[in-house]
């Protein structure tokens, strides 16, 4: 079935329209989320911590993002593909952000790149987009800063909080970003938020207000069962699935009823 690719231009003009965002990491899964007509799929680095079992996302790195992001890319016919730019590859300079950002273009097949950070990092992501690279903002709980926040707490409860957000908000939208991920903030100030800005914001934690939501498919299909944030709707329990599964193939081998004649050569 012909489909139409969903671009960076085509998924700025969904502000308003409710647009599905999935993680994906992989060339299977990617297969998928793209068919059941997901918007966008995001290569991020929760990568790191709900496939590779680490406690931060912190040591994920240009290699390992790279190459979950071309598996991904191989996969989505029509759903955007958004690398999500690792701890240290942009925030060292602005140099290293447009190499780094480019790698993902160019030899990852992503259309488009993450960054996370507000008004500190909107002069890094105002060069990287003039280079030609499509820039999604990430604004809230930003996970690379966890060490500065002390823990994965809502952010912008307080009034200072919450008008440093706007201001980055507008700042990425003035810098030319095509969307921004709006990450465990409150409703309303998301509502506010998104009000605000010409750009589609797309939450996760952050209220129903956003133009979309975007959600980890580890943590919504079941399969990441270390801890659920409160924002995680389950749609499945994909782990207890496996691991039936896989008890029924062991099963199966110690009683020898696998392989069977259908299942070998005669
Ligand atoms: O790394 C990631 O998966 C993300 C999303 C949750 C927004 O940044």
């Amino acid at each position: 079935m012909a489909t139409d690719k969903v671009t960076v231009r085509s998924f700025a003009r969904l502000k308003g329209k409710r647009i599905a965002v999935l993680t994906a990491y992989d060339y299977f899964t990617a297969k998928f989320l793209d068919r059941a007509g997901v918007d966008s799929l995001l290569v991020g680095d929760s990568l790191n911590m709900v496939f590779y079992g680490e406690a931060t996302t912190l040591s994920a790195d240009m290699p390992l993002m790279l190459a979950h992001t071309r598996a991904v890319a191989k996969a989505a016919t029509r759903a955007l593909v958004i690398g999500d730019m690792p701890f240290l590859s942009y925030q060292t300079s602005e140099r290293d952000a447009i190499h780094n950002a480019g790698l993902f273009l160019k030899e990852a097949g992503a259309q488009a790149v993450k960054m996370e950070g507000g008004m500190e990092r909107v002069d890094t992501i105002r060069k990287t987009i003039e280079a030609g690279i499509p820039v999604m903002g990430h604004i809230g709980l930003v996970p690379q800063s966890i060490h500065r926040f002390g823990g994965y707490q809502v952010q912008g409860r307080d009034e200072q909080q919450a008008a440093y957000l706007k201001e980055s908000a507008q700042a990425l939208a003035e810098a030319g970003v095509f969307g921004m991920v709006l990450e465990a903030i409150p409703t309303e100030l998301a509502r506010q938020i998104t009000e605000l800005v010409p750009v589609p914001t797309i939450g996760i934690g952050a209220g129903p207000h956003c133009d979309g939501q975007v959600m980890v498919i580890n943590n919504i299909a079941g399969l990441f069962d270390e801890f659920k944030p409160k924002f995680v709707r389950r749609y499945g329990d994909l782990a207890t699935e496996l691991e039936r599964i896989a008890r029924a193939f062991v099963d199966d081998v110690r009683e020898g009823r696998f392989p069977g004649p259908d299942e070998s050569y005669g």
